[in-house]
């Protein structure tokens, strides 16, 4: 199995089998993550927007599997400072490396990048569109907690507006008889395109403004979400909306035993540090699950099969 045209921009293009096989791979990289299968391989990591966990553990796993890595984590240290286009950036960066990981500020830009370059393009997150692999790790771990990806209650909490990974994850889910809760304040609320697209595909989903306990107590996920200040034009409204849902500890006295909290991360307020320590508490794990799922994904881009 290959992604399309072996690059991944978004998870559209995958079939229900392509994803399961995906997920089965990265559990073959959490038993050995070690495989020296990309010796000789060049990976390149573009990112021009910031990141931690996605561009640390890309390269990681490229390390991991004896590639070697270049790229950049400032795009004001490259040319496109001087106004080298995005094509001319990817033509080149295509000259040196076997794959392109890429994150990038503009809805579009990856898929973009994917029909320019001659190299398999890895979409690392296009402004508020998709990420792909974050949505890979994601299943990955609901799958590994729960056991199953159907059959779900899954809440999603936060930046549903401009949150590319629970609009990532949606479109993953078609494949999946899990039901959905969207929990936003009015100005961040799922946008009607992903809810009419929920309405073709058959994913059962209700929304609501309360984060009350009757949502907390039935939730297998729940799936919090930074309210993502860098994508507001007014930052008044950002600051009235940035704190509307925060987790705490005592309000999971009551949650089911298989609940597991996730949160793409970086977070800022919308879980209590006292939530750490509750077993529920999953986040650092998902982000640990990340690495696996890519060296999946950096293999499947270049037809390495383990
Ligand atoms: N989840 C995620 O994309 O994190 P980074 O922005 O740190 O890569």
């Amino acid at each position: 199995m290959a992604l399309a045209g072996n690059s991944l921009i978004s998870l559209e293009e995958l079939t229900k089998e392509d994803i399961l096989y995906l997920l089965a791979q990265a559990a073959k990289f959490e038993e050995e993550p070690n495989r020296r299968v990309l010796e000789g391989k060049v990976v390149a990591t573009l990112f021009f927007e910031p990141s931690t966990r996605t561009r640390l553990s890309f390269e990681t796993a490229a390390n991991r599997l004896g590639a070697r890595v270049i790229g950049f984590s400032d795009a004001a240290t490259t040319s496109s400072s001087k106004g080298e286009s995005l094509k001319d950036t990817i033509m080149m960066v295509s000259n040196y490396a076997d794959v392109i990981v890429m994150r990038h500020y503009l809805e579009g830009a990856a898929r973009y990048a994917s029909e320019v370059s001659p190299v398999p393009i890895i979409n690392a997150g296009d402004g508020a569109n998709q990420h792909p692999s974050q949505t890979m790790l994601d299943l990955y771990s609901m799958q590994k907690t729960q056991g199953t990806l159907d059959g779900l209650n899954i809440t999603l909490v936060g930046d549903l507006k401009y949150g590319r990974t629970v609009h990532s994850m949606l479109t993953a889910m078609r494949h999946f008889k899990s039901k959905f809760r969207f929990i936003a304040p009015r100005e961040l609320e799922m946008p009607c395109e992903y809810k009419e697209y929920c309405r073709k595909y058959g994913i059962e989903f209700s929304e609501s403004r309360d984060f009350d306990r009757n949502v907390i107590n039935s939730s297998d996920i729940i799936y919090m979400t930074r309210v993502q200040r860098e994508r507001f034009t007014d930052l008044m409204e950002y600051e009235r909306v940035k704190d509307t849902y925060i987790l705490r500890n005592d309000m999971l006295a009551e949650a089911k035993p298989n609940l597991k909290i996730m949160h793409p991360l970086p977070r800022v307020n919308e879980i209590a540090l006292d939530v750490d320590d509750n077993p529920a508490a999953y986040y650092f794990k998902q982000a640990k699950n990340g690495l696996f799922v890519r060296e999946a994904l950096i293999c499947n881009s270049l037809n390495i099969q383990i």
